[in-house]
């Protein structure tokens, strides 16, 4: 026999073994599973069929034989799924068109409603002509352009003391008015409705709670059972609006922290997310609310829960971890309640990008010019802005003891910098509110009288209603922009100042204690209440070089184009598009695999 063919032979000798081992093993892995209980495993492959265990973490698949494989399954489409939908988002470009493609896409064009407690469109008497005003409000500002781009059917509250003259039979408006794309639903409240519903449980109860500036919380029950009958109208309302018995329902705010539960009873397919746009407290803190049960329970009927922060987030399922019998998979951040599954999640809300209001602004240099001489303030004035509701959330006092320390420590600015305040009046019939009115009116006469001189006053104080452009044309006139916000949800105010900042001047002075300060280290960050600190900042607002306050700027600009409002809602939409194809799905295997399986045994 040569070398070669003793090597082939050799070579199949070894092919045989081989062959002869692999078939040995397998054939000990088939006795192996045989001892595998038929009936339990054809179960356990049932419920994976149906999904349970693979999507939804709490329901457990019977046979523990499968469970590693469910676990190892779960996982991977967990991280299939955030790789993916990191590469998706990061390949749009977020505009308009985009959030109108993944409607009619990944939505298949399906029904949205955004159901808020303020409209965006009011409509007010003026010595007997109508007006429209756009509100202060954060909710508002980003919500708008959605709607614009989405179409659909905002249902908030008609509040306009002209609403009901302006709307058809079914107390329908299309908007915006100057290029109508969507419709306003109004919804009526009557006096004891809008007394406890909004100014009592929404205003002097959750607002206060949810924020740390120090102002007690009031729960009387009075203002709860008016909170409930007007989450009751909202729910109704949706059912009378929405044409098919699946919309999407973006519901807003804490004033309808039951109406996700209450949607979910009526129409149970719909997909309903939820955003907090405020601040969401600890458990220790939230314990305090007299309804706090309810007010978990009615959240947790969202199919997404979103919050400004992931800080937010873990403080609410600390607060759902505490007083409710529930699961939560902190991995996966998905809470299952009564049998419905909500997932919690964090989504930076921002601004559109460019904002419709820099449409047709002046250049900056006329702008500069504008403001200072409607003022009266010379040409060379240095200026800052302050915009704001009249909030005691805001920080306002802190930030005129600043200016007023500014010019204990740099006399030089006295004369020569005036820091204006515009204040839209908010909530005015709530003791807080007027007392705060009082002593910001106050604490601004205090300084002015001290530093003040004839033709001249460090602080113009503006306590009105600036519609966008006006507020737009401020930015865009001034040196700098003071947020001090004590606890804030995110503030668009320091997203807007950045985005009306086309020239890549001006200086952002902003609150540590802002979700805006997480995705804006370029500002100069302080802590409200450390008035040296803040004082130090506004002088070195006054002095920065124009090198830097382009660097600064052309960053943040960068991030907010990128993170913009559309980016925020498709974010979120997009989740919504994917529960809702899995569901379908799951529907569908179900009634296809499952009927023959069930047929066969
Ligand atoms: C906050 C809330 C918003 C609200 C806004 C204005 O930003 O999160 O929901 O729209 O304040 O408050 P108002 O009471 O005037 O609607």
């Amino acid at each position: 026999m040569s070398f070669l063919q003793k090597r082939s032979s050799d070579t199949k000798f070894y092919i045989f073994s081989l062959f002869g081992a692999l078939a040995a093993v397998i054939s000990l892995i088939t006795v192996f599973i045989a001892q595998i209980s038929l009936r339990g495993w054809i179960k356990g492959m049932r419920a994976l069929l149906k999904g349970e265990g693979l999507v939804n973490p709490f329901l457990h698949v019977g046979t523990p034989e499968l469970r590693p494989i469910v676990k190892d399954l779960r996982v991977l489409i967990r991280d299939l799924e955030t790789e993916r939908r990191a590469k998706d988002e990061n390949q749009i470009s977020w505009s308009p068109r985009a959030l109108k493609e993944i409607l009619n896409k990944e939505l298949t064009g399906d029904e949205i409603l955004i159901v808020s407690n303020r409209e965006p469109y009011i409509h007010v008497k003026k010595n007997d002509q109508i007006e429209v005003q756009f509100p202060a409000s954060g909710l508002v500002t980003a919500l708008e352009p959605i709607m614009r781009a989405c179409s659909g059917t905002w249902i908030a509250h008609g509040g306009g003391n002209a609403d009901r003259e302006v709307v058809d039979k079914h107390d329908h408006i299309k908007v915006p008015p100057e290029n109508p794309s969507y419709q306003i639903r109004r919804v009526w409240l009557s006096k004891e409705e809008e007394q406890g519903y909004y100014y009592g449980f929404a205003n002097e109860g959750i607002w206060p709670l949810c924020h740390i500036a120090h102002v007690r919380p009031v729960f009387r029950s009075q203002d709860w059972t008016q909170y409930v009958a007007v989450n009751e109208k909202f729910a109704k309302t949706v059912v009378e609006e929405a044409k098919t018995d699946d919309p999407v329902v973006l519901v807003q705010d804490y004033h309808f922290a039951l109406l996700p539960k209450m949607i979910r009873e009526r129409l149970p397919k719909a997909t309903v997310i939820t955003f907090w746009h405020i601040p969401f407290p600890n458990s220790e803190v939230f314990g305090i609310c007299p309804w706090r049960d309810e007010i978990l329970d009615g959240l947790l009927g969202s199919s997404i829960l979103g919050f400004h922060t992931r800080f937010h987030c873990n403080n609410f399922l600390d607060s759902v971890d505490r007083f409710l019998e529930c699961r939560i998979d902190r991995e996966t951040s998905i809470v299952s309640y009564k049998g419905v599954s909500t997932a919690i999640n964090h989504y930076p809300i921002s601004i559109e990008y460019p904002a419709k209001w820099l449409e047709d602004q002046k250049p900056i240099a006329e702008c500069r010019k504008h403001i200072r001489g409607i003022n009266g303030f010379p040409k060379d004035r240095m200026l800052g802005i302050g915009i704001d509701r009249l909030d005691y959330t805001k920080g306002i006092l802190e930030r005129f003891l600043a200016v007023e320390r500014l010019f204990e420590l740099e006399p030089k600015w006295i004369g020569k910098f005036t820091f204006v305040q515009i204040a839209a009046p908010s909530r005015t019939s709530l003791d807080q509110y007027q007392t705060f009115d009082a002593a910001v009116r106050s604490l601004a006469t205090k300084i002015n009288k001290r530093f003040g001189k004839e033709g001249y006053e460090p602080i113009c104080l503006k306590i009105e209603h600036h519609e966008p452009r006006q507020v737009y044309e401020y930015y865009r006139g001034v040196d700098l922009c003071f947020i001090s916000s004590l606890h804030d949800g995110m503030n668009l105010v320091a997203k807007e100042f950045v985005a009306s900042r086309d020239d890549e001047q001006g200086v952002l002075i902003l609150s540590q204690f802002t979700g805006a300060a997480r995705e804006l280290p370029e500002a100069l960050i302080v802590n409200p209440y450390n008035i040296d600190q803040c004082a130090a900042a506004l002088h070195i607002a006054l002095e920065m070089p124009m090198g830097e306050q382009r660097d600064r700027i052309r960053s943040m600009r960068g991030l907010i184009q990128e993170f913009n409002v559309f980016r925020w809602a498709g974010r979120m939409l997009l989740d919504a598009a994917r529960l809702r194809q899995r569901t379908r799905l799951f529907g569908h295997i179900q009634d296809r695999y499952l009927g023959k399986a069930q047929s066969k045994l």
